[in-house]
């Protein structure tokens, strides 16, 4: 039966709610497994400066513009554009939104599959039963990404059918504060391992001549895909947000611990790697390049583990990769509701049966990519380095040309009373105006021609 999107909507039930549900959106495996290997591949510190600066003058601007549009409408992306103009070109924008979400989402399960596979990987190595860990852990067998991609689609639909604060809100008040707990204690057991020193430096150390286009690129989708933009996950995730709240607050604190969980990652990981070679394990490949991505974190860290021995290495391998897979968890939930809201709010169709609907229909997507997984690239190229920028762009304009930026400012002050007065705002009209877009535009067009 049909029911009207405002019985299916719900609300946050508090502020700290709101911001742990956005923090664990913002938090995943953009932080814990991309961003520290993207540093180390692309200059250490010069890839921090850059991805630093993406994220306070582009992403922070852009994730209170997306709040307002949510918090402002109540609906989810297409409806969003649809009601704060008249412009037919604006609902599109919100289509593509929920298309990046729908792809990253295929592929971002099948790695949180391989994350969650490997606490399995590192129980059956610490007793001994090497075969079942090497079949678990085959990346190249597409039944086992398979079966690990439906275990955590399953977890996902069952958290998003609970709704906005019986599921997603409960959800990750448990999960983000365990893990910044364990990231915390791991970081502090390796930086005292003799060694740490020459991985802190290698990505504190800035190497300025490695700044080219590709790697501002690099920053800039990171800063996207790690802040959740560009999509309308913080329109969605706005859209259930209370009047009263202060969007700029909530933004900053989104922002700063979404920059600061990737920072404390890089000094977990990038220590951890060099610990690693010092060890014997390989950390680049034939061609000298550093070796990034799955085989980094899947490869030398399982190595790192085992070389720690005993029940020590155990309880760091299942803890470290259990924490994957709950900041994992707590994004996928947030890729998700984006196009289960567009189904929910627009064709009126209960919570429910929308989540199971749209989540196995992303599943069917990702059950392809686990018999192909040389697609995870690709994809993940198009919907979130040039996606995503592309959409923040996009959402510029609306805001700071069609919507109005004084529009957004009125419905900021419903939780920041001065802020019609305030030099912030004034500041914050001219990034989303003229700063930002032109950023993104000469970035996306200096990278594609
Ligand atoms: N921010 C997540 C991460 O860093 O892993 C990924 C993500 C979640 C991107 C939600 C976009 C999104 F809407």
């Amino acid at each position: 039966m049909a029911t009207t999107s405002a019985d299916n909507r719900g609300t946050w039930n508090s502020k700290f709610g709101f911001i742990l549900a956005a923090a664990g959106s913002a938090v995943g495996l953009g932080n814990i497994w991309r961003f520290p290997t993207e540093a180390a591949s692309n200059g250490g510190a010069a890839f921090l400066i850059i991805y630093l600066i993406c994220c306070f003058l582009i992403g922070f601007p852009i994730m209170i513009a997306e709040l307002s549009i949510g918090r402002n409408s109540q609906k989810n992306p297409v409806g969003a554009f649809k009601s704060l103009s008249n412009n037919k070109f604006f609902p599109l924008v919100g289509m593509w939104g929920i298309l990046c979400g729908v792809m990253i989402l295929s592929f971002y399960t099948i790695i949180a599959g391989w994350t969650f596979s490997y606490v399995f990987v590192e129980i059956f190595t610490f007793t001994g039963m090497n075969e079942a860990a090497a079949f678990i852990g085959d990346f190249n067998n597409g039944f086992v990404n398979a079966i690990f991609a439906i275990l955590f689609m399953g977890c996902t639909i069952g958290i998003i059918r609970g709704g906005v604060s019986e599921g997603i809100e409960r959800a990750t008040k448990l999960m983000m504060p365990l893990l910044v707990l364990i990231l915390i204690i791991m970081t502090v057991y390796v930086l005292f391992q003799p060694g740490a020193q020459e991985g802190i430096r290698a990505y504190l150390l800035p190497d300025f001549s490695k700044i080219t286009t590709g790697l501002v690129l690099a920053a800039l989708g990171q800063a996207f895909f790690s802040l959740s933009l560009g999509m309308g996950a913080l329109i969605t995730y706005g859209s259930y947000l209370s009047k009263k709240e202060n969007i700029v607050e909530a933004a900053g604190y989104v922002t700063i611990s979404d920059v600061g969980i990737a920072f404390l990652a890089g000094l977990l990981i990038m220590p951890s790697i060099f610990l690693a070679q010092s060890q014997g394990v390989v950390i680049y490949n034939e061609a000298g390049d550093f070796l990034a991505g799955p085989s980094l974190i899947f490869q030398i860290l399982p190595e790192l583990f085992s070389q720690m021995g005993g029940i020590l290495g155990l309880v760091f391998g299942v803890s470290f990769f259990f924490l994957l897979s709950l900041a994992a968890l707590t994004s996928t939930v947030s890729l998700l509701e984006v196009p289960t809201s567009y189904v929910i709010d627009e064709h009126g169709v209960r919570r429910k049966k929308a989540a199971l609907g749209v989540g196995l229909s992303v599943l069917a997507v990702s059950l392809i990519i686990s018999f192909n997984t040389s697609l995870i690239d690709h994809i993940d190229y198009i919907f979130s380095t040039v996606g995503l920028p592309l959409g923040g762009l996009l959402i510029c304009i609306f805001v700071g040309y069609y919507w109005k930026t004084t529009s957004a400012i009125d419905e900021i002050k419903n939780g920041f009373k001065d802020a019609a007065d305030s030099w912030f705002t004034t500041a914050w009209s001219v990034f989303i105006k003229f700063i930002c877009p032109v950023l993104i535009l000469i970035i996306l067009i200096r990278t594609i021609f």
